[in-house]
């Protein structure tokens, strides 16, 4: 076909995209059963990772829980158990990829292949570039980026052998937009949306259409994670609806998922208004957490 001709089919798709996302608005999408599944979460000991896990078991999942803090992780298998479903829980340090492949190959030879993958931990340092240490900052990549990749390298292969399963990446708005105070986080969630990214293309470029993927972006949620957090614009969310969010937009295969959704407005002015009207429009949304602001140059990195 020649270029023209392939561009007026290409609206013909555009036009035909709107109404098909027209109609579906107003008929429920379908939603896939993951009884049976096993699901792994990593940074399953508190937040949005124990209560997905939580979202899963009540659907049946078989749950393998991944957590740095024993104690934490196995409350959340009990919590799993109570809800009905079988629950495994795993000490890793998602920082250490030696410790990510041992685990990964027990999971495998003790309860099976993985088929639902969910890279949430994460670790945060709040406070400005000079005063973040570099074990802060080493660490940040290591376990928001880096875990990712280890991960995926253990358990993709079985799903890509059996064309089935789905890989889920918690990142953050954070991962779109940048806040000061947080340039190792923000950087460090800009690569997880390019992995989830990059990987979802590789997936349909391999022709491997029974593989999900799905990504989270939420503004602040009330975990702890970062201390006292606000902004005048945007709700503080909470771990319980954030997961429940999630699972029904993995069980919808949804690709990217914005919470709250109006944060896909904040992208598009981002990308359209002037810098000047960015900064006025900044001021306004005030967003405000606890940070340690003060390069001391006594401070060893
Ligand atoms: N809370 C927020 O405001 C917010 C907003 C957007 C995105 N997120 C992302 O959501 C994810 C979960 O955040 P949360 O708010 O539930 O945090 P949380 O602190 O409540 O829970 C994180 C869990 O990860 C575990 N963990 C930390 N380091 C680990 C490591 N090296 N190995 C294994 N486990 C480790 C912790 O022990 C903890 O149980 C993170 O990736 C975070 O970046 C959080
Ligand atoms: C580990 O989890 C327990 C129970 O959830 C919690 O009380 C404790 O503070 C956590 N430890 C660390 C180092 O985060």
């Amino acid at each position: 076909m020649n270029l023209v001709l392939e561009i007026l089919w290409l609206s013909v798709i555009i036009i035909f995209s709107y109404l098909e996302a027209l109609v579906k608005l107003f008929i429920p999408a379908k939603r896939k059963s993951v009884s049976g599944e096993i699901v792994l979460i990593t940074g399953a000991g508190h937040g949005i990772g124990r209560n997905t896990a939580y979202e899963f078991a009540k659907r049946q999942s078989k749950l393998v829980l991944w957590d740095i803090n024993k104690s934490a992780i196995e409350a959340t298998a009990e919590g799993c158990r109570k809800l009905g479903a079988t629950a495994h829980a795993y000490v890793v340090d998602c920082s250490v990829k030696e410790e990510i492949y041992r685990a990964a190959e027990k999971v495998k030879r003790d309860i099976g292949d993985v088929s639902i993958l969910v890279n949430n931990a994460g670790v945060v340092a709040t406070a400005d570039l000079l005063s973040t240490q570099d074990k802060q900052i080493e660490k940040t990549f290591q376990v928001n980026i880096l875990a990712h990749y280890w991960t995926t390298k253990a358990f993709l292969p079985a799903m890509m052998e059996n064309n089935h399963g789905h890989i889920v990446t918690i990142a953050s708005i954070g991962g779109h937009l940048t806040v000061p105070f947080l340039v190792s986080y923000c950087s460090s969630k800009f690569a997880a949306v390019g992995f989830h990214r990059g990987l979802t293309q590789e997936l349909a470029a391999l022709g491997k259409d029974g593989i999900q993927t799905t990504c989270l972006c939420p503004t602040f949620v009330n975990t702890g994670f970062i201390k006292h957090p606000s902004t005048r614009l945007l709700p503080l969310l909470e771990a319980e609806k954030v997961a429940e969010k999630l699972v029904d937009g993995i069980l919808c295969n949804q690709k990217m998922i914005f919470l709250p959704p109006l944060l896909k407005v904040g992208l598009l002015l981002e990308k359209i208004l002037p810098e000047r009207a960015l900064l006025a429009l900044n001021k306004i949304h005030e967003v405000k957490f606890d940070a340690v602001i003060g390069y001391n140059t006594e401070k060893e990195h």
